[in-house]
Order: C-alpha cells, then sequence, then structure tokens
C-alpha cells in the first residue's frame, strides 16, 4: 500500500518543488513588505517641514510667526530662549494654555495670562513642537476624581510642598524666583507640569510617580484649590508655623490689653 501512494506521488515532485520555490520567493516578499511597512509606520519623521500631516503643517506656520523670532526657525533655541527640540507636545500645550507662552516681555518669570492663542491653535502648534523630537505627549482622560485623595495629598507632601508650600498657595524660591500658587491650574495643566518641568521645577518623570500616583497628586491640588476654607478668619491658609504666630501675637495683645486695663482700675 505504502508502495504504491509513494509511487502515486513521485511524478509530482518536480512540479511541487517550484511552486515552493514560488512560496518562498513570495514569503520574503511579503516579510520585505512588512518591514517596510513598520518602517514607515515606526520611523520618528526626521523633518517635520516634509510631514504631510495638516496639523502640524498649520502649527509650523503659527510656529514661525510667534514664537521663532525667540526660539529659531526650526526650534533650535537662540540667544534668549531654549531649544524647543524634545520638549514635547505637553511643554508646549502646558506653556501656550497657561499663557506663559508668547513670552511678553523679558521678565524675570512668564507670568499667567490668557492663552494667546485658541484650542485648536494650540493642538496645532503643540503638534509640529511635539514633532521636533521625542518628548511627552500630551495626556488626555485624566481621570482625576477617582483617584485616592490622602494618598495624593502624601504624595504632595512629599514632592510639591517644600516648593509650593501644605496649600499649593505658592513660595519663594532663591535668586528671586517663585513657586507659583497652584489655584489657577487646571487639571491638564498640573499633571503636564509634572511631565515637563517648566523653569525651576524639577520634571517628575514617569518612573518616578507613576501615572496613577499622578493621577491622585492632581486630585489633591483640585481638591484644596475648590474646598473652603476650614473656618476662622481667612490666614490664606499660609501652614501652621504662621497660623502659631498669629495665635502668639492676637494672644500677648490680648493679655498686655487685660493688664492694661487691670493696671488701670488699681
Ligand atoms: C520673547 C521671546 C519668546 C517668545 C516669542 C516665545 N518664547 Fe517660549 N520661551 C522663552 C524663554 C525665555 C523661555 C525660558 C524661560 C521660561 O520657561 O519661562 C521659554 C520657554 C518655553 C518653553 C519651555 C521649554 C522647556 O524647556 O520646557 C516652551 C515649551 C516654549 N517656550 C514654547 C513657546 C511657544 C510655543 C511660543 C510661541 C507661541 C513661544 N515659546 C514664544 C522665550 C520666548
Ligand atoms: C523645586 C521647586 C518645585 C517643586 C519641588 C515643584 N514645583 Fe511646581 N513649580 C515650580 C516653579 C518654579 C514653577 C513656575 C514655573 C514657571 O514659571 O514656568 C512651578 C509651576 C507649577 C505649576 C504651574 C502653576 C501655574 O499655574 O503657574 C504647577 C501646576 C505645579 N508647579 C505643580 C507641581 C506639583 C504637582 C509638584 C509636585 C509633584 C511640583 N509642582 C513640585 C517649582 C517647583
Amino acid at each position: 500500500m505504502e508502495n504504491v501512494s509513494t509511487s502515486a506521488l513521485t511524478p509530482d515532485t518536480g512540479h511541487r518543488s517550484g511552486r515552493r520555490r514560488f512560496a518562498h520567493a513570495g514569503i520574503v516578499l511579503l516579510v520585505i513588505g512588512l518591514f517596510g511597512f513598520l518602517y514607515a509606520a515606526f520611523a520618528p519623521s526626521h523633518s517635520a517641514a516634509t510631514s504631510s500631516d495638516p496639523a502640524i503643517e498649520q502649527g509650523r506656520q503659527l510656529y514661525l510667526q510667534g514664537c521663532s523670532s525667540c526660539h529659531g526657525l526650526n526650534g533650535e533655541g537662540g540667544v534668549t530662549a531654549p531649544s524647543l527640540i524634545g520638549v514635547g507636545a505637553a511643554a508646549a500645550d502646558f506653556q501656550m494654555s497657561a499663557g506663559f507662552m508668547p513670552l511678553r516681555n523679558h521678565t524675570a518669570e512668564a507670568e499667567r495670562h490668557e492663552p494667546a492663542y485658541d484650542d485648536t491653535e494650540i493642538e496645532q502648534i503643540s503638534a509640529y513642537i511635539g514633532s521636533l523630537g521625542p518628548g511627552p505627549a500630551i495626556p488626555t482622560n485624566l481621570d482625576y476624581q477617582s483617584a485616592p485623595l490622602a494618598f495624593g495629598g502624601q504624595l504632595f507632601r512629599t514632592n510639591c510642598a517644600q516648593c509650593h508650600n501644605f496649600a499649593g498657595s505658592g513660595g519663594a524660591l532663591t535668586y528671586g524666583k517663585s513657586a507659583p500658587s497652584l489655584s489657577s491650574a487646571s487639571p491638564k495643566e498640573i499633571y503636564e507640569a509634572m511631565l515637563t518641568g517648566p523653569e525651576n521645577m524639577p520634571v517628575f518623570g514617569d518612573q518616578q510617580i507613576t501615572p496613577a500616583q499622578k493621577l491622585a497628586i492632581v486630585n489633591y491640588v483640585r481638591t484644596i484649590k475648590t474646598s473652603p476654607n476650614p473656618g476662622g478668619a481667612g490666614l490664606g491658609r499660609i501652614g501652621p508655623v504662621s497660623e502659631t504666630a498669629v495665635a502668639w501675637l492676637v494672644g500677648i495683645g490680648v493679655c498686655v490689653v487685660i493688664t492694661m486695663w487691670i493696671g488701670s482700675k488699681v
């Protein structure tokens, strides 16, 4: 039986190996094609100028008008402003939505302003700056409200309070700079500030503070911002030290007044 079956197949083999060769060539072509496709999909676009993405091209035009005088024609930086290559779309989005950029004048610090661009323009310019080099992308879907609040407070006190103080109301740093109050920052801006470390603020990468921890911090900062003052005269919640100081001053003042009153009675 076996003999019969093999002999029955024998005349076919020449034909079959030819087909196999065809199949091999096909697989090779397929693999080459796949590599080409993967390369096109994942290779960084080196030149944003030749980008086919219309948003990036739009952003580049806006960039040339509003930013290039300081940051250079290709984001390479200039005498007065740092390079934007590799800062990421998140940094650009943060700087523009908080109205720090475009910088109006060379004061010691960029100040918060109404944004100079609308949301679409900010998106386009950010996309262009993001295309200049790898950097943090704009965070999306910030579901911070369900993040654990007490945990966020703990993380805030360890990582942020030394500059922004315990109530997030800001504080002085060395060399005449200060860390701003966090009361105007949107959830996205708080997240982006951690990702990109504006000016003298350190970058808190995702290895250092995980995305889940960042959301907890955002929730905490938003809560101290929106929760009503717990009572008493508003001291700006500048912290336990000053509240103690006020208690002392007022307390001593009252004692002095009572003493004088007793003295005048005698
Ligand atoms: C008048 C000059 C000037 C103009 C115009 C200007 N910038 Fe800046 N930019 C600066 C300076 C100076 C800094 C660094 C100091 C700072 O961060 O406040 C800076 C910092 C930045 C940073 C932070 C970089 C980092 O390392 O995180 C970004 C992002 C940025 N600029 C984007 C822009 C964009 C986008 C525009 C246009 C919409 C713009 N800038 C226009 C001067 C300028
Ligand atoms: C070493 C001091 C320092 C630490 C630590 C620090 N920051 Fe900052 N932060 C700054 C400075 C300085 C700025 C102002 C940057 C600027 O003007 O562009 C800033 C800006 C910000 C802003 C933007 C505020 C606004 O509306 O202008 C946010 C939000 C923020 N920080 C959040 C945080 C959070 C959250 C942490 C902790 C994870 C943190 N910072 C830790 C110094 C610090």
